[in-house]
């Protein structure tokens, strides 16, 4: 299994920005895990253009479950395909607060990028209220069960644990934590889909930074890291790419 270190730009980002990108593939040319960025819609096709044949991979942040149709503003799996994405992050607890994306929509989501041939990063974790109610391994692996479709394999689908009260705000779980969660969703993985789920990853994700990814990516069962604020910049980004490397 490649690791992998994925990117989110969440709503920041302009043409100017694309600079960084250049940047980070100048010290980072031939990385050893995938390397993913996934900047705001309206990058995704400079963004394409920008990689030139460097092996970096580029995914939208949410896509409709539909093919097409009449629902203004929003963006399908085919149309960030076509703009030059080979992933998106479904489920982000932003746009479930935000949005109100239930289980059954974010599923749907999956299985619409399923559809267009992308890699799906399903997104779970649990709020602070609930760890602090000791629910924190229930709530995963129910959201586990509802988000990700039955056609998930190791090649489609990537899941993301981003506990909710640990994105941007510079808190992190213990690495003991993080493992115990990553341990648990591994399981329930093998107990749906058996010998399948073996290769599928399970990145942490929530205030990485270069200053602990290193101790992050030692954990077992950690396969990689989705990254918000510090893949913003090529020289914080680039840390935590050769950080993975290195683990
Ligand atoms: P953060 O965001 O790294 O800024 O905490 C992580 C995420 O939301 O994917």
């Amino acid at each position: 299994m490649r690791k992998l270190a994925a990117g989110n730009w969440k709503m920041n980002g302009l043409a100017a920005d694309l600079a960084e990108v250049k940047a980070l593939i100048a010290a980072h040319p031939a990385p050893s895990c995938e390397v993913l960025l996934c900047p705001p819609a309206t990058l995704i096709a400079q963004m394409a253009a920008a990689r030139g044949g460097a092996p970096l991979l580029i995914g939208g942040q949410d896509c409709h479950a539909a093919a097409g149709g009449a629902h203004t503003g929003d963006i399908a799996a085919e149309m960030l395909r076509d703009a030059g994405a080979s992933h998106v992050i479904v489920g982000h607890s932003e746009r479930r607060g935000d949005h109100g994306e239930t289980d059954a929509a974010v599923r749907a989501k999956a299985m619409a990028a399923h559809r267009a041939g992308l890699v799906a990063i399903v997104c779970l974790g649990e709020t602070l209220e609930e760890r602090r109610a000791g629910r924190t391994l229930e709530v995963c692996a129910g959201q586990l069960a509802g988000s990700v479709p039955d056609g998930a394999t190791a090649a489609n689908t990537v899941i993301a644990y981003e506990p909710v009260w640990a994105i941007g705000t510079g808190l992190t779980p213990t690495l003991a934590e993080i493992a115990e969660v990553h341990g648990a969703l591994r399981q329930a993985l093998a107990q749906r889909f058996g010998a399948g789920a073996a290769g599928m990853r399970l990145l942490y994700g929530g205030s990485v930074k270069p200053s602990n990814a290193a101790a992050i990516f030692a954990v077992a069962g950690v396969d990689g890291a989705l990254v918000g604020g510090a893949s913003l910049k090529a020289a914080e980004f680039g840390a935590i790419v050769a950080a993975l490397e290195a683990a």
